[in-house]
C-alpha cells in the first residue's frame, strides 16, 4: 500500500482537536489547547506585545495531521515576529517535518517584513535549537 504523501497548509478551525492532542504529548492537557488554539487562530489570544497578524500551519498526511506551526508579528524584545509554538508527533519526528514548517512560517514572515524573530525555548532543548537553524539562515 503506498503511504499517504505529506502535504502543508494553513490551518483552520476544523484541524484544533488535532493540533490540541499534539501539543497536549509536549505539555498540558487537549481541553486547554483546544482552547488556547481557537483563540489563537481566531485572534482572541493576545501573547505578550503581539500584534494581530498571526499565521498558523500544519503537515498532513492523509487525514492525520503530523505537525503544527504557529507564529505572530510582535514587539517583543525589538523583533518583528516571533514563533509561538511548533510540535511534531513523536513519531513522525527526524522526517523534516519540523524543518518544511519552520521554511513555511519563514516564507509568511519575510512576506510580512518582518525580518528579525523570536522564540522562546530551552536551552536543553537541542531537538528545537537545531531545527531553528535553517529559519535563521532564510530570514
Ligand atoms: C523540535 C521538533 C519540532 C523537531 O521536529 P522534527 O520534525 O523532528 O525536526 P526535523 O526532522 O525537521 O529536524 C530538523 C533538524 O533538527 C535536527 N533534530 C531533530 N531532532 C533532533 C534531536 N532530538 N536532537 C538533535 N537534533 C535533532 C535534525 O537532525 C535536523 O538537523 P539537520 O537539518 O542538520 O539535519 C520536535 O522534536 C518536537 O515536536 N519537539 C517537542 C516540542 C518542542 O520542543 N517544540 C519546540 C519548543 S520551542
Amino acid at each position: 500500500m503506498e503511504k499517504d504523501k505529506l502535504l502543508y497548509r494553513q490551518a483552520g478551525d476544523g484541524d484544533i482537536p488535532q493540533m490540541a492532542e499534539i501539543r497536549a504529548g509536549d505539555w498540558g492537557t487537549e481541553p486547554y489547547w483546544r482552547e488556547r488554539i481557537r483563540q489563537y487562530l481566531g485572534a482572541g489570544l493576545h501573547p505578550r506585545e503581539s500584534l494581530p497578524s498571526r499565521a498558523v500551519f500544519v503537515g498532513v498526511e492523509g487525514d492525520r495531521i503530523v505537525g503544527l506551526i504557529a507564529g505572530h508579528l510582535t514587539r517583543r524584545f525589538g523583533c518583528d515576529g516571533e514563533l509561538e509554538w511548533i510540535s511534531v508527533r513523536p513519531e513522525c519526528r527526524k522526517r523534516g517535518v519540523a524543518a518544511e514548517l519552520f521554511n513555511l512560517l519563514a516564507e509568511w514572515f519575510v512576506a510580512q517584513g518582518a525580518r528579525s524573530v523570536c522564540v522562546d525555548v530551552e536551552p536543553s532543548n537541542l531537538a528545537a535549537r537545531r531545527s531553528m537553524r535553517g529559519t535563521a539562515q532564510r530570514i
